[in-house]
């Protein structure tokens, strides 16, 4: 049997909502401090503080929104600590991350000038765990409220005369967790009580996001779905993919082979993950008004040898590249649920796209992931059919091909192909139905390895990177795609 799609051009099933291509930052080991902001002192060329050189590649990748101060931080972060002159705010101890200082000088105003640089939505995280109802409503006031008010006045004092627009706000993190080691129904109540208080000022309309639950927690997902549904607009998932166990994760390269296959399989795991919370989700919201929103994902292995363990620093590897292109493929089927994603975290910290070194920056595999894949965005999403080969059998079994079709404002359709087998190339035919515009045109990036940890280092930034991909044949309106083993590759097909 060989691998064969069919996509139907002419069945679109729904859009491929921008936000699943969102990203994550946090007050984690050199994420913020190195990864993102240097100051505007530095001799790193920066723009009001944050580094050039990471700015530029990450505008590359169209951010849609990027959410921030955590994680675990969010819900020891106090807002309050972090605007002002720089030289006057609080120092503290990041006991979550390392127990290093934190010095505060990327606070409100410095994030929301990343994300005005970058031409994305902010997503900002409240602190529930331990912060309180006045601090929480006061930010949200601080950011949005255009008039006369204590909270309107001291930003106007600290340089920000215009309020800005916030539409995304998290109330709490983790709460089963990090955050405050709640029961689900306690939580509930006070993500009623905490949200009341997040106004929507003005013209800004406030999109309130629940902490939801983790993995496969289906009793959290049912009882806030159940008690305060009605009080949100979106409930957040995280799901994190570990080859191996929390005390032993296993390597980000140097890997045994068998870890392939694990870690794609667990990464696949997302689907069964996002049907059973979806299905619950629509018990208490059929309509599907709520939206679920997976701001954490992606692989987290032991951090790199050498390096502070509480920084969570890792390597990132064609594996790593293959994984983002099935998970973003899951997120396009289940795009009527699910509004948004965010992979942790964007530089420096687990599943990165971009790592640095001092003055010296890399691009990732899934950096080059999420750039090849950003023609997906707020596309038409096709009706797709796969008739797969298997590697493996059994439990153990993996599907050869994972492929996702969608077509843009300008009709081009655009189809991302990941081949999930290390040891053979695989040959993929392909048709497109329903297409009246004419014979094919056809053109393709590929990105690919000769080693499963195949990697970018600052010596050699440029060993796994895009290349032309041309090994097809078209005839009329099929083709027929050789991908090498271990690939990702995006297609543009067009009317010759
Ligand atoms: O992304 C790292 C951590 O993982 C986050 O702070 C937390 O929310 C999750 O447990």
């Amino acid at each position: 049997m060989a691998n064969r799609i069919v996509i139907h051009a002419d069945r679109a099933k729904g859009t491929i909502n921008r936000n699943i291509y969102g990203h994550f930052s946090e007050h984690l080991g050199r994420c913020i401090y190195e990864g993102l902001w240097v100051g505007e002192d530095s001799p790193i060329p920066n723009t009001d503080g944050i580094r050039n050189d990471v700015l530029q590649a990450l505008k590359q990748l169209k951010i849609p929104v990027l959410r921030w101060p955590g994680g675990c931080f969010a819900d020891e972060y106090h807002w309050k600590d972090g605007v002002g002159p720089r030289e006057e705010r609080k120092r503290m101890v990041n006991t979550h991350w390392g127990g290093v200082v934190e010095n505060n000088h990327f606070g409100t105003h410095e994030f929301m000038r990343l994300c005005e640089l970058l031409e994305c939505e902010p997503y900002i995280n409240g602190n529930v765990g331990s912060g309180t109802v006045q601090e929480m409503s006061e930010w949200v006031e601080y950011l949005t409220f255009d008039g006369v008010s204590p909270m309107a006045e001291w930003r106007k004092r600290n340089g920000r005369e215009q309020p800005w627009q916030v539409k995304y706000f998290g109330v709490g993190n983790e709460n089963w967790g990090c955050g405050g080691n709640m029961r689900p129904e306690y939580y509930a109540d006070l993500y009623r009580q905490f949200q009341t208080y997040v106004r929507s000022y003005g013209d800004n309309r406030i999109h309130k996001i629940a902490c939801g639950p983790s993995e496969g927690d289906y009793h959290w997902m049912e009882t806030l779905m159940k008690q305060a549904q009605r009080f949100m607009d979106s409930i957040t998932l995280h799901y994190y993919t570990i080859p191996g166990s929390w005390s032993e994760k296993g390597s980000a390269t140097g890997f045994p082979e068998s870890e392939w296959t694990i870690t794609l399989r667990k990464a696949l795991h997302m689907e069964e993950l996002i049907a059973r919370h979806s299905a619950i989700m629509d018990q208490y919201d059929p309509d599907k008004r709520v939206g679920l929103i997976v701001d954490e994902w992606g692989t987290w292995y032991d951090v790199e040898p050498g390096t502070n363990p509480g920084f969570l620093y890792q390597q990132n590897t064609i594996r790593d590249a293959l994984v983002a292109g099935i998970t973003l493929h899951v997120f396009h089927r289940h795009s009527d649920r699910v509004r948004m994603a965010n992979i942790a975290q964007l530089v420096n910290v687990l599943q990165s796209v971009v790592l640095t070194e001092g003055e010296r920056m890399l691009l990732t595999p899934t950096y080059h992931v999420f750039n090849l894949f950003k023609v997906h965005q707020d596309a038409e999403l096709l009706d797709l059919h796969e008739t797969v080969e298997q590697i493996g059998s059994g439990q153990e079994a993996l599907p050869q091909i994972s492929a996702s079709a969608s077509r843009d404002a300008e009709g081009r359709i655009h189809l991302s192909l990941c081949n999930l087998d290390h040891r053979s190339g695989a040959s993929v035919a392909i048709e497109l139905r329903g297409w009246i515009e004419g014979d094919l045109q056809v053109k393709g990036s590929l990105l690919a390895s000769e080693r499963t940890d195949g990697h970018n280092t600052f010596d050699s930034p440029d060993r796994v990177a895009p290349a032309a991909f041309t090994d097809f044949v078209v005839e009329g309106k099929q083709l027929t795609a050789n991908l090498p083993p271990m690939s990702v590759a995006v297609l543009e097909l067009t009317a010759r």
